[in-house]
């Protein structure tokens, strides 16, 4: 079976062409950073018209590259939701005219659900069931997963998602959108014992994250103390390194909760060296293994979906021909595959 896959739901235009028997044919990409940098984020109406540019030009160039033709494409995915109603809707509306066009099924894909199995694209992937840590711009959560469907939501952030937490910190720090690989950057160059920051919510049981006070005391740091390079860096270091700390706490426990020893990263922030680092510890510690996506599968990509829509076509699910968007959309409401 050889899947279409369309991702919209923010500022990425992502297409991409899997085949459950070669793999990933080709994807494509178009990031709108550039266009949402003036504005220190993303503007929705602005994503909107600019997937509306760039969607139809990189269908035509992943099937290029695909060496596909219509006529092979057995099924089209699409970004359903969670993301920006705008945005979510070029996608669906793309995706289901073309499916309906070319008489193929067509799938609605939670976002979520793409960067949860993104792994799977890799060689090496991880069996089931694994605890997943999902961490991206608009959510953070750990997640028991025994199958595809079989989801569920141990924790979550209760404000900030862990990556937006990385974006308001780096705003605060005076870097540009999007701030949180830059703020991982400067982080690098930070000394190790500068600064001493809390690690939100882990002195109290349970698996739920709260990162807003911990963006509010280094606001507070930032004002009390001197204002150059190396006091920016060392304070981007500790929070860095406190938000790392803090989601590798809930981890494991999170582990140690379900008796897995697998555990999966997904989503921008698993791009993150410091937390692929101290995760990699942390599991060999306890006899247990991290995956995670290649950089660019980290964050959204159209190959997620088409592999993620794939598993879901291929055990007889499809959606009706209406086309709809899902800005609020809770995994754990997904049905398992059978
Ligand atoms: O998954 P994603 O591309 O989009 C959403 O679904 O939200 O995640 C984007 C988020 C942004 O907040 C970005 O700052 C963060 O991932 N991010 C990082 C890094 N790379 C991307 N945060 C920390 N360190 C990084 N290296
Ligand atoms: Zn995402």
């Amino acid at each position: 079976m050889r899947v279409l896959g369309i991702e919209t739901s923010c500022d990425e235009t992502g297409i991409a062409v899997y085949d459950d028997k070669q793999g990933l044919l080709s994807h494509a990409l178009y990031s709108q950073v550039k266009l949402h940098a003036d504005y220190g984020g993303v503007v929705p109406e602005l994503a909107s018209r600019d997937h509306v540019r760039k969607i139809i030009p990189l269908i035509r160039q992943a099937l290029k590259n695909a060496n596909t033709d219509i006529a092979d494409i057995d099924g089209i995915a699409y970004t359903k939701g969670p993301g920006l109603i705008g945005a979510l809707l070029v996608g669906a509306c793309v995706g289901r005219s073309l499916a309906f066009a070319w008489n193929k099924p067509a799938i609605g894909v939670h976002h979520m659900e793409g960067h949860l199995l993104a792994p799977m694209l890799e060689e090496d992937a991880p069996e089931f069931p694994f605890v997943a840590l999902l961490v991206s711009g608009g959510h953070s959560m750990l997640v028991k997963v025994d199958g595809i469907g079989l989801y569920e939501v141990l924790g979550e952030s209760v404000d900030d998602a862990a990556g937006e937490a990385f974006d308001k910190t780096a705003k605060l720090m005076g870097l540009d959108y999007p701030g949180g690989p830059r703020l991982a950057k400067l982080a690098a160059k930070g000394e190790p014992a500068g600064y001493q920051f809390p690690r939100p919510m882990t002195d109290r049981p349970g698996l739920d994250f709260s990162f807003s006070g911990l963006k509010t005391f280094t606001a507070n740091t930032i004002a009390a103390e001197p204002d150059d390079e190396q006091t920016r860096a060392n304070i981007a270091r500790a929070f860095e390194e406190a938000v790392v700390d803090t989601l590798a706490i809930k981890c494991r426990r999170a582990l140690k909760q379900t008796g897995y020893n697998r555990l999966v990263i997904a989503g921008g922030v698993s791009a993150n060296t410091r937390l692929r680092e101290t995760l990699a510890e942390m599991m060999s510690s306890i006899g247990g293994r991290v995956y995670y996506p290649r950089g660019e599968f980290c964050t959204d990509n159209g190959a997620m979906i088409a592999f993620a829509g794939l598993q879901r076509l291929k055990a007889g699910q499809q959606e009706d021909l209406a086309v709809k968007g899902q800005p609020r959309w809770p995994l754990d409401t997904l049905p398992p595959l059978a």
